[in-house]
């Protein structure tokens, strides 16, 4: 069989999910959420009276079994391991912490050359724990759903270890980027070099694909984006292709940044859900797979209205090869489980079993378009 061609009776949820990572014709599209594994899950929480977050993150037999559980609690087709942004913090000789209702704290964060130049890049391996709960995650589904592995994108995780924390402004994290060229391009540097390691780490465990979240990226003005940020993060996502995997690059608020974002390269970009689907899609030419876009906090409304956007985002793909079913960004602690399960329902059951031959017809309108 051709590479476009399948059987939908051969189809599971990983070969589904990273046939659309890579825009080719599907049975339907796939869906998965992200933060699928959190609060809001009566399991997890159950986990989380025992253990702290960053425990459960080095406990690959915890974090594997927090993972499974949500994936197949909810029947979506790809699983995110259970980690979190902030842990190559540790290795690189930063110290965090969660506190209680205000997030993540960095104890000393980096406001100096000086603190930049102290940062370690050569103890990635000790972020293997990640890695071993991969493993455990793929032996458990083996195809049957795909397996997301994922890194903060560099600015991002600069922006954590600048300001210390969540922030509003990001002040002394743009103060570094336009004053201090050396010391920001200094700290990009070595974060990629620590996110590649790690990125390795996991697609050698058995991820499929990697998710890089470049979640406050849209702080940015697409000037300062391509200036400052654009160049370090292209050179992780062909990195990270380089490993043989696709690439998907999410942001929120980035309605102005998805063109430049397109340019790192990235085989999905994900999409926030202030730019309706459609509209991202096409200000990047359609030449990327998305991912999203359905608001988190529809979660909380009435079947009827949820139905409602669930079609619309469908409808707003079109049935285009290369949309993964997504929210816009996580899932809130107190969101109904059920109405996740709802949408998983929903869109197995309106997304158009002729999406074969609505992709066939793009394909071929592709070709010949020439
Ligand atoms: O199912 C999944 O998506 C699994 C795992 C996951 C977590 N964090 C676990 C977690 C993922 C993919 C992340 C990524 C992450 N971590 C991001 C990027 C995603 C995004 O939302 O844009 C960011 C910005 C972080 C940093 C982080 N971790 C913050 C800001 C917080 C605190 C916020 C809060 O709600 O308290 C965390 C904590 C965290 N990481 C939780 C979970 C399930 C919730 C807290 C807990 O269990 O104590």
């Amino acid at each position: 069989m051709g590479p476009d061609s399948f059987d939908p009776l051969l189809m599971t949820g990983g070969s589904r999910f990273l046939r659309a990572c890579l825009k080719k014709p599907v049975d339907r599209p796939p869906v998965w959420f992200l933060r699928q594994a959190g609060r809001y899950m009566a399991e997890y929480r159950e986990v989380r009276k025992h253990h702290t977050l960053v425990e459960i993150c080095k406990r690959p037999e915890i974090a594997a079994e927090v993972t499974i559980t949500a994936a197949e609690k909810l029947g979506v087709d790809a699983a995110i391991i259970f980690a979190d942004l902030l842990l190559p913090l540790e290795p690189m000789g930063l110290d965090f912490e969660f506190v209680a209702g205000e997030g993540p704290m960095v104890h000393h964060p980096l406001r100096t050359v000086e603190s930049i130049e102290k940062l370690r890049t050569d103890r990635a391996g000790q972020l293997e724990y990640v890695a071993a709960a991969i493993e455990k995650v793929a032996g458990h589904f083996g195809d049957q759903l795909g397996i997301i592995g994922f890194c903060g994108a560099p600015f991002t995780l600069a922006s954590y270890m600048i300001e210390g924390g969540s922030s509003r402004n990001y002040i002394f994290t743009k103060q570094m980027m336009y004053a201090e060229p050396y010391a920001w391009q200094k700290l990009l540097d070595k974060l990629v070099t620590v996110l590649v390691a790690f990125c390795k780490q996991q697609v050698d465990a058995g991820a499929d694909v990697i998710q890089i979240f470049d979640s406050w990226v849209g702080s940015l003005s697409v000037e300062d984006y391509r200036d400052y940020v654009l160049p370090v993060t292209k050179r992780l996502v062909r990195a990270v292709q380089e490993m043989g995997v696709p690439v998907i690059y999410f942001g929120v608020d980035t309605a102005s940044l998805l063109p430049a974002m397109r340019e790192t390269g990235a085989d999905v970009i994900g999409l926030d859900w202030r730019t309706p689907l459609d509209e991202g899609w096409r200000s990047m030419d359609y030449a990327c797979a998305v991912q999203g876009n359905l608001d988190p906090i529809t979660l909380f409304a009435p079947q009827p209205i949820l139905e409602t956007r669930v079609k619309q985002v469908l409808a707003q793909a079109d049935g285009r090869p290369g949309h993964i079913f997504n929210l816009g960004h996580g899932i809130v602690p107190g969101t109904p489980v059920e109405n996740v399960q709802a949408v998983v329902k929903m869109v197995k059951a309106f997304s158009r079993p002729s999406g074969l031959l609505i992709s066939k017809d793009f394909v071929a309108g592709e070709v010949s378009n020439g």
